[in-house]
């Protein structure tokens, strides 16, 4: 018996049907990414009609991919938070709706405790205790998961999330929405030497963003003439030398919480945990340190299947909520 998991908290509608086991029957995400590129960024309330008019089409889709359709499901899972009010309500609205009218039990979940489940779809043997660096468009932050329903944060961002840094950036280079894809293919070709940018490495496993961003304006300013776009080369360069002082900088944190918290097992999880030269690095880095899973990259940005597998883990540990669920826009919970 599996749960019918939905997500709506951004501008991915997805819906996945996850098994006790965390096999993924199936996983649909209708990405709204193409939509938003016209305005540069997310716009709330197309986010959300766009949602309404997808969602029982994607949801259906997941049910006709899954062995027994309704007859296979056992409960409903859905985002309850952190994301976008209106966007969250509609994911919501939709699971209290389908699950009042086949009387089966809801669950609401934190789409963070998504992102980090999601790292036990692709090992399923993972098991607390474990640092998780949880790097988004809206999060940088490091936990150390100590047991089951027990997590501690050990740091966060002061300012913009390393997400927001890699799309800002990509907006200053001219690369296309969404940035955090474009910067980490036009890297490729940069070379990562070629500019010195600063690495901000704070106290209590803190990060920030934001003066990293402003260095790359500035650099940009000194490369730029008049009014010129920059070569393909010096873009690349740009690129690869911001994501390089990115994966540094997040590679550091993550070994010294290892090492603090002595824990066995690290994961990388989010969207940002996508990014090629992170998982290099992070790999890399982290050997003979901690054992270190990071999911496929359809795990790491938003996707249904990962709430389905924390919805599994919320119900093993305190069962179903007693609906109708209320959403969170700012649900800072991991549990
Ligand atoms: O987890 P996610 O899909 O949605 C949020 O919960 O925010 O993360 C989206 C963020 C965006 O900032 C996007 O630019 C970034 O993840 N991202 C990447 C890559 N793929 C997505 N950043 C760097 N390299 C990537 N390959
Ligand atoms: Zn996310």
């Amino acid at each position: 018996m599996s749960l019918l998991a939905i997500e709506t908290s951004c501008d991915e509608t997805a819906a996945a049907v996850v098994g006790p086991d965390l096999s993924i029957h199936s996983s649909i995400v209708a990405s709204q990414a193409a939509a938003h590129a016209a305005y540069g960024g997310v716009v709330p309330e197309l986010a959300a009609r766009m949602h309404l008019e997808r969602i029982a089409e994607v949801t259906a889709a997941a049910l006709a991919a899954a062995p027994g359709g309704w007859g296979g499901i056992t409960g409903v899972a859905v985002t309850r938070g952190p994301g976008l009010a209106g966007c969250l309500l509609v994911g919501t609205a939709y699971a209290d709706a389908l699950a009042g009218a086949r009387g089966l039990p809801v669950v609401g979940v934190s789409h963070m405790a998504g992102h980090v489940w999601a790292a036990q779809l692709a090992d399923p043997a993972l098991r607390p205790p474990f640092v998780a660096l949880v790097v988004s468009g809206g999060h940088t932050e490091l936990i150390h998961v100590e047991a089951p329903g027990a997590v501690r944060l050990l740091g966060a961002t002061r300012d913009d999330a390393v997400g927001e840094a890699f799309d800002k950036v990509a907006r200053l280079l001219g690369l296309p929405y969404p940035g955090g894809p474009a910067i980490d293919v036009s890297a490729r070709t940069g070379n990562p030497a070629r500019h010195r940018l600063p690495r901000p490495i704070l106290p209590d496993f803190g990060f920030s963003f934001s003066g990293l961003k402003t260095a790359v304006r500035y650099l940009l300013d000194d490369l730029r003439v008049g009014d010129q776009p920059l070569a393909t080369t010096a873009q690349a360069d740009v690129a690869a030398s911001f994501q390089a002082a990115a994966v540094d900088t997040l590679c550091t944190q993550l070994e010294a919480a290892i090492e603090y918290t002595g824990a066995p097992r690290a994961i990388i999880v989010g969207g940002v945990a996508s990014n090629r030269s992170l998982r290099e690095e992070a790999a890399r880095r982290c050997r003979g340190l901690a054992e270190l899973t990071i999911p496929p990259p359809a795990l790491c940005t938003d996707n249904a299947a990962m709430v389905g597998a924390a919805g599994w883990e919320i119900v093993r540990r305190r069962g179903f909520d007693d609906g109708p669920l209320s959403v969170d826009p700012g649900l800072a919970s991991y549990i």
